[in-house]
């Protein structure tokens, strides 16, 4: 497994695939990877010739007041990680290398974006957008593989590779949990065992919802208050939001007729996690 930092080079290695006949997988990370991310490039392996992970704290998806500069990270472990998973290259550039001075060009959308998790990161989306798009266009792989914790994100990417017409087939897996149930996240890192005790209830608050849903309630309202009151039951917990949305378009629904997502994001002290479940009534 080769560790790149150059685009130049990685360009380099997928013209040598893309010769040799190969398929390629593309994961994209942040970094301070996790069994979560590990499922994901496992999953890559079993389905394309060649995979790379990219490895990259992306600035423009962090607001001014967000936790870019000690967001966690550690090249030596990820890189364990993903050569024991079975990738081919990491992907790691410095920020310069892949903003050039003076960049001023960005990838944003007009729906989407603007609920959930866009209410308090405006700019988020445009930041995952634009450096999406950017490691497409340098891998130009043809599966790109992404979490459904980040089920916003996921949606975006999916509406963004339609709009633009990547020709990239998106792969959204599974959320993976601790055995208590936590999703894992490389923000759980931030939690006190106090706080990482009282980050169980984002994952029971759901499960409270779906076990409900799952017995027929359709009542979006009632579904949002077991959530809701559940959330508050835990002291150092603080909801940012609690929403049940249309799975595709993530407009907010009243009832549950049609595959939807509930999503909520809950700061635990100072750290906000993120944490969701989908629901299909047809599959039921
Ligand atoms: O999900 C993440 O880790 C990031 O948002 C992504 C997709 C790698 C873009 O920086």
């Amino acid at each position: 497994m080769q560790i790149v930092s150059s685009i130049e080079e990685l360009r380099s290695i997928i013209k040598w695939w893309r010769g040799e006949g190969h398929s390629i997988g593309l994961v994209p990370t942040m970094g301070y990877l996790h069994e979560g991310h590990k499922s994901l490039i496992v999953k890559a392996v079993s389905e394309n010739d060649r995979v790379v992970v990219s490895d990259f704290v992306n600035p423009t998806q962090f607001g001014p007041n967000e936790d870019l500069s000690s967001y966690p990270r550690d090249l030596s472990r990820d890189a364990a990680l993903c050569e024991e998973a079975g990738a081919d290259v990491v992907f790691h550039p410095e920020p310069e290398e892949m903003y050039d001075k003076g960049n001023c060009t960005f990838v944003d959308m007009d729906s989407l974006t603007k609920g959930l998790c866009g209410k308090t990161r405006p700019t988020h989306f445009r930041g995952v957008c634009t450096v999406v798009s950017k490691l497409f266009h340098i891998v130009t792989p043809d599966r790109a593989y992404f979490g459904q914790k980040d089920a916003q994100q996921l949606a975006v990417v999916r509406r963004m590779v339609r709009d633009l017409n990547f020709g990239i087939s998106i792969v959204g897996c599974p959320i993976v949990r601790e055995e208590d149930g936590l999703a894992m996240s490389s923000r759980n890192t931030y939690l006190s065992p106090k706080e990482r005790e009282a980050a169980l209830v984002l994952h029971k608050s759901l499960e409270i919802a779906e076990g409900m849903a799952k017995s027929g309630e359709q009542d979006a309202g009632k579904l949002i208050s077991a959530i809701v009151k559940s959330i508050k039951s835990e002291p150092l917990a603080r909801i940012d939001y609690v929403e049940l949305v249309d799975a595709e378009t993530l407009e907010p629904v009243k009832a549950v007729k049609a595959p939807i997502l509930a999503a909520i994001a809950v700061y635990i002290g100072k750290t906000r996690l993120i944490d969701n479940f989908s629901f299909c009534p047809e599959a039921q």
